[in-house]
């Protein structure tokens, strides 16, 4: 069972190909990938219209790419899938109407599915495999949410932000601080070379006794602090950025250990791009360790945006029993906001 995955929902567009067969966790033949980073970086920040023709551009060279990695030709595809959302919506019709269209072409099923669910799954990619049931803390630039994970399909949110994801808190507060698009790794970057001790920036709802974020006073304190600064920023971004990262850290880490507790399970999960940074990890490593908790992440290429969990997310669908859930053929639609709590089945 070969599964063609085609990712499209932002600024990178990303095609894998993976074998489903039997039970074993799928495995990846090929995948390819393009960041938009560059063409983006002149505005400071993703354009929606220019995303889209970029992905237009890009995709079929990208499937002959994966195809070519991995030894095959668009014949031996027996399903197609693509990022349904959420996303931009100009950029998902990209990728939903190529899945589409080589869906008819072939006579083979497509399916749509969640960008959350991919980056969730993604870990299943990397040599040390997670088990079910796990804590997701998923990290994105659009959305940060601590969820319970029974199984394939079988997904409790239990705490989300209520403004900005950690993702945005990073790109923001980079912006302030004129580090440029994409901020999180340029801020992170900054950081190793500023003591966090520095400044102290708020930890919004650290106490809240619930599972939820807030970080939209974080750029503030962060505007502020800059504006009292005024020309002695210069000499104190590193440390600025530091602190910021610091404050962002200790909850994201403070939380997903209430969320282990309150759960009581034993593994951790940790996905999408803010899962790349180094800080997050050593500290989660750390928190983890003292509680005997196991924490799985993805490698590092496959914690951003890519097609490999995205064709993964579907081959581990149709391996449940659960890939038709999304309806028919090629009727295609894309849900540029959808909760990934409507993917959740009774438990
Ligand atoms: O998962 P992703 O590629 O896209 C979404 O689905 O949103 O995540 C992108 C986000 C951006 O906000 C980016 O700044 C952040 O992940 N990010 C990082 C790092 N690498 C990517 N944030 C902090 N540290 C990093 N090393
Ligand atoms: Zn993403």
């Amino acid at each position: 069972m070969l599964i063609l995955g085609i990712e499209s929902s932002c600024d990178e567009t990303g095609v894998a190909l993976v074998d489903a067969s039997g039970h074993r966790v799928p495995r990846l033949l090929g995948h390819a990938l393009h960041s938009q980073i560059e063409m983006h970086r002149a505005y400071g920040g993703v354009v929606p219209e220019l995303a889209s023709r970029d992905h237009i551009r890009r995709v079929l060279p990208l499937t002959a790419a994966t195809l070519a990695q991995a030894g095959r030709t668009l014949q031996d595809v027996d399903r197609v899938a693509y990022t349904r959302g959420p996303g931009l919506a100009g950029a998902l019709l990209v990728g939903a109407g190529v899945a589409c269209a080589m869906g008819a072409a072939l006579e083979r099923p497509v399916m749509g599915i969640h960008h959350l669910e991919g980056h969730l799954l993604s870990p299943f990619l990397s040599a040390d495999p997670p088990e079910f049931p796990f804590v997701a803390l998923l990290v994105s630039g659009g959305h940060t949410q601590l969820m319970r994970v029974d199984g394939v399909g079988r997904y409790e949110l239990l705490g989300e932000t209520i403004d900005d994801a950690a993702g945005e808190a990073f790109d923001k507060s980079a912006k302030l601080l004129g580090l440029g698009y994409p901020g999180g790794p340029a801020l992170a970057r900054l950081a190793e070379q500023g003591d966090a001790e520095a400044f102290r920036l708020p930890r919004p709802l650290l106490h809240s006794g619930d599972l939820d974020f807030s970080f939209a006073g974080l750029k503030t304190a962060v505007l502020t602090q800059a504006r009292k600064l005024g020309d002695a920023l210069e000499g104190r971004k590193a440390d600025l950025a530091a602190a910021t990262q610091a404050a962002i850290v200790e909850v994201l880490v403070k939380k997903s250990m209430a969320a282990l507790q309150q759960t009581g399970l034993q593994r951790l999960v940790v996905a999408g791009g803010v899962g790349a940074n180094a800080r997050l990890r050593e500290q989660l490593d750390a928190a983890c360790a003292r509680r005997g908790v196991r924490v799985h992440y993805p490698e590092l290429h496959l914690c951003t945006d890519n097609g490999a969990m995205i064709a993964l997310a579907a081959g581990l669908r149709v391996q449940a029993g659960l890939a038709d859930r999304f309806g028919s053929a090629y009727a295609f639609d894309v849900r540029p906001r959808w909760p990934l709590a409507e993917l959740a089945t009774p438990r």
